[in-house]
């Protein structure tokens, strides 16, 4: 489900599945955001956190409890250069429908008024959308990162913070785009490709590979992503 960019009117509980780096970063937007969201908790598959508090936030359960808070909102919020991956895995996982999930956006963010943003999908402070742009269902777009015009950016991507998108860009489904990298108007990034920090991508990057440089170049193939391919490979 896509919908454009609304900042909301009153309260909704919120639950943020993942405890780790992007999931208290989430927290934090969702406070600035202060009246939309009350935040109830973390919930993380870490047995060891169960019960505690991560900074200050109560640590609730498993990821499964969301079943268990069905008024509630969610947010999948793990990821990490080595496992992207993961927020794919615990929506297959949880299987929740579409209006179940959360779309968090930091009171900074600039978002243009055609830009559209898919369910579970979080913005954290000082992104910009500076024109009309898709941005899937639980993209992660960390800090100050900028989506030029007409970007289309697939499901489940992760755009890490400092990130440049040249107009006309697609990033396909799963793709993690490294901390700064700069791509090149109307160039695509593949399904589960990772481009390497700082990069500049100067030509299409195919799936499931890693690329990394400047120019970016082939490095290896991405490990992890395998089986993550949707056949045939839609853009967004
Ligand atoms: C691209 C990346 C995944 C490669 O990691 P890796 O597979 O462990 O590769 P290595 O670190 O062993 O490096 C392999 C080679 O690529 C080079 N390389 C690695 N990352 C590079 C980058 N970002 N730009 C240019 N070259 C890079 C290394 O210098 C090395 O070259 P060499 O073989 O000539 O010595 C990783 O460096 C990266 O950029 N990850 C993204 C980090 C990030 O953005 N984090 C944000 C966290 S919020």
């Amino acid at each position: 489900m896509r919908h454009p960019v609304t900042r909301r009117a009153r309260r909704q509980d919120l639950v943020i599945v993942g405890a780790g780096g992007f999931g208290r970063e989430t927290a934090e937007a969702a406070r600035a955001a202060g009246a939309g969201w009350r935040l109830r908790g973390f919930l993380d598959d870490n047995p060891a956190l169960h019960g505690t508090e991560v900074d200050g936030v109560p640590v609730l359960g498993p990821a499964e409890a969301v079943h268990d808070l069905p008024r509630a909102k969610v947010v999948l919020c793990t990821v990490n250069p080595r496992v992207y991956t993961s927020r794919s895995e615990l929506a297959d996982r949880l299987r929740l429908p579409d209006d179940r999930y959360a779309t968090v956006v930091h009171p900074t963010a600039q978002i243009a008024r055609h830009a559209e943003l898919g369910h579970g999908t979080v913005l954290l402070a000082q992104v910009v959308v500076t024109a009309r742009a898709e941005i899937g269902a639980h993209v992660a777009v960390m800090p100050q990162t900028v989506l030029t015009h007409d970007t289309e950016v697939g499901d489940f991507a992760t755009l890490a913070s400092g990130v440049r998108l040249g107009g006309g860009v697609r990033l396909a489904r799963g793709c993690y785009l490294g901390a700064g990298a700069l791509v090149r108007e109307y160039t695509t990034v593949g399904q589960w490709s990772l481009v390497g920090m700082g990069s500049v991508v100067l030509h299409d990057v195919p799936p499931q590979e890693v690329w990394a440089g400047t120019p970016a170049r082939f490095l290896r193939a991405a490990a992890g992503a395998v089986g993550r391919v949707h056949a045939p490979a839609p853009l967004p």
